[in-house]
């Protein structure tokens, strides 16, 4: 996605962690001009991956981003837009409290990171990028994906996230937030807690109940997540590139640095899953 401004000069990183600050580095956060043009960028991207999802309205803005305390990881081409560099897509996460159902039905009281907004341009959709910033998030966050929450993922995130991370059966939920097997095991990782069955008073609803509207209505049948034609099941993977641990402790807060390398250990998996789709491609 090209930019009349020169995107390598708001992001110097390959993958840029920007927050309520809506700032890349010191220097961004001295300068308004840059400021808006970072604000643009993210308004841009986030009214693209709404269409994307045909969604109604983004979830995604600079503006929102200001006020939540939630992550975007941006990544950008240093050499596409004639040099200026070009933005390839987002990752936005956030904790969330979470009224869930486990395995048994019982409801349980979560504090989960959540994947709250995820797009690739259409063009650069199923060459690795997605993993490349989902794997620097996981590394940044240490945080492991059957620990996660998915607010409303799309058919092409559920089948990213069994292709890669070998989720597939989700524990069916009442609200618009899915997760996974394992989600339950490790109580301490998510911040579980059972809740009495009564309602809760004040009960915290995923904003994407509220923000987000389908346009294509007619193509909803059954609510969400019971719809069958997006059951994950269907697209088991013989092999996934990345092997999911349970028991892992994610932990609440940052990294206190950014990983040295953000694609960690996976940066050869990457390349290998680049190498397979560009040689099946041709
Ligand atoms: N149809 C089905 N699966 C798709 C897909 C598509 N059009 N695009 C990506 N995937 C899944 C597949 O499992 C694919 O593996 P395959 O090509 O071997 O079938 C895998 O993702 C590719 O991984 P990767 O290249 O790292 O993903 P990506 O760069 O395409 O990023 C998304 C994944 C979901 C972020 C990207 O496809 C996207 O932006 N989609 C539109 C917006 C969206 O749905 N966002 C999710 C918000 S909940």
């Amino acid at each position: 996605m090209d930019f009349p401004f020169d995107i390598n000069q708001l992001f110097s990183e390959r993958i840029s962690i920007l927050d309520q600050n809506l700032s890349a580095s010191r220097r961004s956060m001295e300068r308004p001009d840059l400021q808006v043009q970072i604000s643009a960028v993210i308004d841009e991207l986030g009214r693209a991956s709404a269409k994307a999802q045909q969604l109604a309205a983004p979830v995604t803005s600079a503006s929102k981003l200001q006020s939540q305390n939630h992550q975007l990881y941006l990544l950008k081409d240093r050499e596409s837009g004639g040099g200026r560099g070009s933005a390839v897509g987002f990752l936005k996460v956030g904790y969330k409290k979470l009224f869930l159902l486990d395995q048994h039905g019982v409801h349980v009281e979560a504090e989960p990171l959540c994947v709250l907004d995820f797009y690739i341009a259409e063009n650069l959709q199923r060459h690795g990028y997605g993993l490349e910033l989902f794997s620097f998030m996981l590394q940044h966050k240490n945080v492991e994906p059957v620990l996660m929450a998915y607010d409303r993922p799309s058919k092409k995130f559920l089948a990213f996230l069994a292709k890669h991370y070998c989720l597939v059966q989700s524990v069916p939920q009442v609200n618009n937030f899915v997760v996974f097997e394992g989600f339950f095991l490790n109580r301490s990782a998510v911040h579980l807690r059972r809740t009495p069955l009564k309602k809760p008073d004040g009960e915290i609803k995923p904003y994407s109940m509220v923000a987000r509207e389908v346009v294509h209505r007619e193509q909803r049948t059954l609510p969400w997540p019971f719809a069958p034609p997006q059951s994950p099941q269907r697209s088991v993977p013989s092999q996934c590139s990345h092997p999911v641990r349970v028991g892992f402790s994610p932990s609440r807060a940052s990294s206190p640095v950014a990983p040295s390398s953000p694609l960690g250990g996976s940066r050869d998996q990457i390349e290998r899953y680049r190498e397979k789709r560009s040689r099946y491609r041709s």
